[in-house]
């Protein structure tokens, strides 16, 4: 990250070209973490008996063409969860057997899209197996689970798995679905679990147990499955005292349960994941521009450009980024609350941060914001989703223009 930093500083005057705030990241971060997560799949292939290990990047994290394409010059698979991601995942050369779509209650329309394009869909409840059944007989499916046991993720809003979650198809309703795949003659091929957003080492278990119970789910219900998506979920250290996922041992770990399903279960050729966050996440920073800094009843206000329309996280899961200034001024650290532009006063990007006061117009830098940043962006109150560029070694490219005040203009008035 010192390195991205120093790479902006040098930059500092191209930035003034694009505006602020900014999406920015770094080509070489983006590579050693793709690099990571494709020895991750070799290591773990190498451990299993003639069992294939895909990697699909989960381009919801971040849907940028540009990163979608480096995913697939290193030879990574991708999935995609609406027509839009379908399209930039084809226009990003994938061929239609490496696109798998992963939908939540979706129309008719949208599955006449998925089966027309002849890519494999992965259905997460019954009625929608019934719905696509009608529609086309005699097709592979993959389902998702809801394996029951309580997921892992950073915030209750991003756990995918027990009793609460809108996912997946419980293990008491296992022979309904049976008689609806039977009914249409559908080739069930495949068996989807994601048990939420975001595990480090010290979740790892949670997570094994997790893939533990939906192999005995398989195991005691279907016969003939040939494809087992595990999810996604590989967290990063958002915080300092946070150590990185330990990929080496988590692949260890899942090659000893992995090995025993497949000692037993003999149709499966394939284990899935959809890898999401792990990839673009620590490559991402937000730079901003402090517009306004106040002091009232003890408390330090530092009001940036940067509102919830441009990082949600903060305001929708409580999540911690972290905040720095891009220069620091000889001025004393105050314990101070990081704020946008936006009308809300859920508007926080942190709070009780320890920073040196700036100065208005100083520029202010949001750490670990390429998973689920751009993404989940908004034009709320009308302000315009930022430019996204690349650093790429020590060049800048602009990868994404800024919004403009004329496209959002294009709704129709009557
Ligand atoms: C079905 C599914 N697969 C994969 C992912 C990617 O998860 P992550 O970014 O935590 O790897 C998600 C995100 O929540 C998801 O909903």
């Amino acid at each position: 990250m010192i390195n991205t930093i120093n790479k902006i500083k040098k930059n500092i005057d191209l930035l003034k070209e694009y505006g602020s705030p900014l999406y920015i990241y770094d080509y070489d971060v983006l590579k050693s973490r793709i690099n990571n997560i494709s020895k991750f799949k070799k290591n773990l292939e190498d451990k299993l008996n003639n069992v294939r290990v895909s990697i699909h990047y989960s381009s919801k994290a971040n849907n940028n063409p540009n990163i979608i394409k480096m995913v697939k010059e290193a030879g990574l698979l991708v999935d995609a969860m609406s027509p839009l991601e379908l399209d930039l995942a084809k226009k990003c050369n994938f061929d239609n057997n490496e696109i798998l779509y992963v939908c939540n209650n979706i129309d008719k329309e949208e599955m006449k899209i998925v089966h027309d394009s002849d890519i494999l869909i992965c259905l997460d409840s019954i009625s929608q197996v019934e719905m696509w059944g009608e529609l086309f007989p005699n097709t592979n499916i993959m389902v998702r689970i809801n394996p029951g046991i309580n997921g892992v993720g950073h915030n209750k809003k991003v756990v995918t798995s027990g009793s609460d979650s809108k996912f997946g198809i419980c293990e008491e309703n296992i022979n309904k679905l049976l008689e609806i795949v039977n009914k249409y003659n559908l080739h069930l091929i495949g068996i989807h679990q994601h048990l939420g957003s975001l595990f480090l080492d010290d979740k790892v278990d949670d997570y094994i147990n997790g893939v533990k119970e939906s192999l005995r789910i398989i195991k005691d219900h279907f016969k003939n499955i040939s494809i087992v998506d595990l999810g996604g979920g590989f967290g990063v250290p958002y915080k300092e005292e946070e150590k990185p996922l330990n990929l080496t041992s988590l692949s260890s770990k899942l090659s000893k349960i992995l090995n025993e399903f497949i000692k037993e279960y003999k149709s499966v050729k394939e284990f899935k994941f959809e890898i999401g966050r792990y990839i673009p996440c620590e490559a991402g920073i937000i730079i901003g521009t402090v517009n306004a800094i106040k002091y009232e009843k003890g408390t330090y206000w530092i009001g940036t450009d940067i509102g919830m329309n441009t990082l949600l996280r903060p305001s929708m899961y409580n999540s911690y980024h972290k905040i720095s200034l891009l220069n620091q001024r000889k001025t004393k650290k105050v314990k101070a609350n990081v704020c946008g532009n936006i009308c809300e006063s859920g508007d926080i990007i942190g709070r009780e941060r320890q920073l040196t006061i700036p100065k208005v117009n100083d520029k202010i830098i949001i750490h670990n914001a390429g998973a689920y940043g751009y993404s989940m962006s908004s034009n709320y109150t009308g302000r315009a989703r930022p430019a996204e560029l690349m650093l790429y070694r020590d060049k800048i490219k602009l990868i994404r223009k800024r919004e403009t005040i004329e496209s959002m203009e294009d709704d129709i008035v009557w």
